[in-house]
């Protein structure tokens, strides 16, 4: 089957995540954070996609932008660090331009130099994700940012992968969808789209809906897939 689009996850694929409290921890003035910034990034991220997760099964839905500033709150909370309403400003402000993983700018050059189509497909609210297309530089590499704002959930719930066919003349088996999170891959996986984890970490697969089709350590080799 001839692949017609790549879709890329966002946050922890295509953008670093761990990039703000480490750009944070990293300034003046900041030895409470730069003794526990892994940490915090780390918690920050769980209790985000954990919060992600609990309010699409329940339905309460709010954009991505609160559950990001929630599972700061309780990162913040775990460090000791809740008093310090500047960091928090800081961290926030970070998240908003977060930086690309080295490879993006090349890689997605490369599939636009062969015609392919490219996506993303996020959680992040649209303006979250407009703010890190922009300062990543990435604005023109990109013909679509697609953003689960549309339908009011978060992947993986089918209806967020129903928006990629909503948006291009594509079947799911002409998709190669690219995703660092274990738990997207295995909900786009199950969709029917062709999956590629990013897995960075050299973590085992999760035991899910459906397997990864392919299994890379970063995204250089994406347009060999194609
Ligand atoms: C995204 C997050 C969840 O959808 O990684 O971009």
């Amino acid at each position: 089957m001839t692949t017609k689009l790549c879709v890329f996850d966002a946050y922890g694929t295509l953008f670093d995540v761990a990039a703000a409290a480490r750009v944070a921890a990293a300034e003046p003035g900041r030895a409470a954070l730069a003794a526990v910034w892994e940490q915090l990034s780390e918690d920050w991220r769980r209790k985000q996609l954990e919060y992600s997760w609990l309010r699409a099964v329940t339905g309460d839905y709010v954009p991505f932008w609160q559950v990001t500033c929630d599972g700061l709150d309780w990162a913040m909370d775990r460090a000791g660090l809740s008093e310090d309403m500047e960091l928090r400003e800081r961290l926030l402000a970070l998240y908003w331009e977060l930086a690309a993983y080295k490879e993006v700018p090349f890689m997605l050059a490369h599939l636009q130099a062969r015609g392919m189509a490219t996506a993303i497909l996020s959680n992040g609210s649209k303006d979250m994700l407009e703010g890190a297309v922009d300062s990543s530089g990435l604005r023109t590499s990109l013909h679509a940012v697609l953003s689960v704002e549309e339908v009011g959930t978060f992947k993986p719930a089918r209806a967020v992968y129903d928006l990629v066919g909503q948006h291009f003349d594509v079947t799911p088996e002409e998709v190669l969808f690219v995703s660092s999170n274990g738990w997207d891959v295995a909900g786009a996986a199950a969709y029917g789209f062709r999956t590629v984890w990013v897995n960075r970490a050299g973590l085992p697969v999760d035991r899910l809906m459906a397997q990864p089709a392919h299994i890379l350590p970063d995204l250089t080799t994406i347009p060999e897939l194609i």
